[in-house]
């Protein structure tokens, strides 16, 4: 199974569109362990006809990265069309628009999800984008905006009339959030009713879970978000297993930190330190996931500015897990936490003998303390886009 669309091939697996995650240095570390396509973060239509210095940096991709997709959003046809005119002068292989964004300061704006309740609207924007694009235009949309309003169905039809040339769905609805499980069963009807190929999309975090989704749903093509996050080898593992029926191994701890060394190092020669290392951390969660100490490991990263410190820290930590698994019973105690704990120490005295600083019983004040590692790995795999 796979998407072609005239002679653009797109593959089975691809990299969904994740705000905050799928940028270039992402999409091309993606690309080369196995994804068949990629897209780029959801760009505001808005930021890229005011010519937003940050919105348009959110277009820029290279060869390497192709097949790519540029997908847009915004609830004005008018604004929406000369963004996706702007963007494919740019040269990708296709435009998305989301439907599917369930944030509220998207959707308050009649746009991403919110749309999916004015099909009308709907049907204008996929119209003006479709006339302003000299090539292939996709949809992504979820379900509905609630369970009393799924409008997959027709939002698919609505697409083909107007010219898209594919549709993926997330089958959960605005309302759902990402609570419970995807009912893959709407991709399975959708398939059977759209007239355009379906990309199916939703709780997709292990090889067996796309072969399972392109069997039993019938869709052309798969899109993984969540489980990519940190956790590229989805793509070479999965294309692996639907070759061969076998699950290639998960990454060894060394490989996963390794890999991680090198999203941040492509990440500062993107963006310049601080902010190249600031951005990558929102993956660091799921590069550490399930490794020993691992909470101990991204408490030190979210202390970390610069690459040097950083690959201090990686060593430090595999140097203690080789001990750990020969047996050795020491936990991981970062050494750049120790210096913050005896400063934290130092600093809580000093102002205690002041008179001041943090309530010990009330614990006011906490949070403040300068250096407190701003926040752990816990839940930033939904950072920026899902409400
Ligand atoms: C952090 C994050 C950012 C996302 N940003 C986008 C986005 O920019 N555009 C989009 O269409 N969907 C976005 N999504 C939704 C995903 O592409 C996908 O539809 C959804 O997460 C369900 O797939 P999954 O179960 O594989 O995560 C985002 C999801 C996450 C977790």
């Amino acid at each position: 199974m796979a998407l072609k669309l005239d002679d653009l091939d797109l593959g089975t697996v691809l990299l969904s569109p994740m705000a905050g995650v799928t940028d270039a240095v992402y999409r091309r570390l993606c690309r080369r362990m196995g994804a068949d396509a990629v897209y780029t973060e959801f760009v505001s239509s808005d930021g890229i006809i005011r010519n937003n210095e940050r919105t348009l940096e959110m277009l820029e991709f290279a060869e390497e990265e192709r097949p790519i997709g540029i997908q847009i959003f915004g609830g004005d046809p008018q604004v929406v069309s000369e963004a996706a005119r702007e963007s494919w002068s740019l040269g990708p292989d296709l435009i998305d628009i989301n439907f599917g964004c369930p944030a509220r300061k998207v959707t308050k704006k009649m746009a991403g999800c919110a749309i999916l309740q004015d099909l009308g609207l709907y049907r204008e924007v996929i119209a003006a984008v479709v006339g302003a694009v000299d090539g292939p235009v996709t949809v992504k949309i979820r379900a509905g905006w609630d369970e009393s309003r799924l409008v997959y169905l027709d939002a698919a039809r609505i697409a083909a009339e107007e010219g898209a040339r594919a549709v993926a769905l997330h089958p959960r609805t605005r309302a759902q959030g990402y609570s419970g499980r995807a009912d893959w069963d709407r991709i399975t009807r959708l398939v059977s009713e759209s007239p355009i190929p379906v990309i199916g999309n939703g709780d997709l975090f292990e090889p067996t879970d796309v072969k399972e989704m392109l069997e039993r749903t019938g869709c052309a093509a798969v899109m993984v978000a969540r489980g990519a996050i940190g956790n590229p080898w989805i793509f070479g593992r999965t294309q692996a297993y639907l070759k061969t029926g076998v699950v290639p191994p998960e990454p060894s701890p060394r490989e996963r930190l390794e890999l991680a060394l090198e999203h941040a190092r492509h990440s500062i020669e993107q963006k310049g330190e601080p902010r190249g290392l600031r951005e990558m951390r929102r993956h660091v969660s799921n590069y550490t996931r399930g490794l020993w100490c691992s909470s101990r490991l991204r408490q030190a990263i979210y202390t970390i500015e610069s690459m040097k410190p950083l690959r201090e820290l990686v060593e430090e930590y595999l140097e203690a897990l080789e001990g750990h698994e020969r047996g050795s019973g020491a936990a991981f105690r970062p050494t750049v936490l120790l210096g913050e704990a005896v400063g934290a120490r130092k600093r809580s005295e000093g102002t205690a003998r002041r008179g001041g600083g943090r309530s010990a019983r009330t614990g006011r004040g906490a949070g403040k303390t300068p250096g407190t590692p701003l926040r752990t790995g816990g839940g930033i795999r939904h950072a920026g886009y899902p409400s």
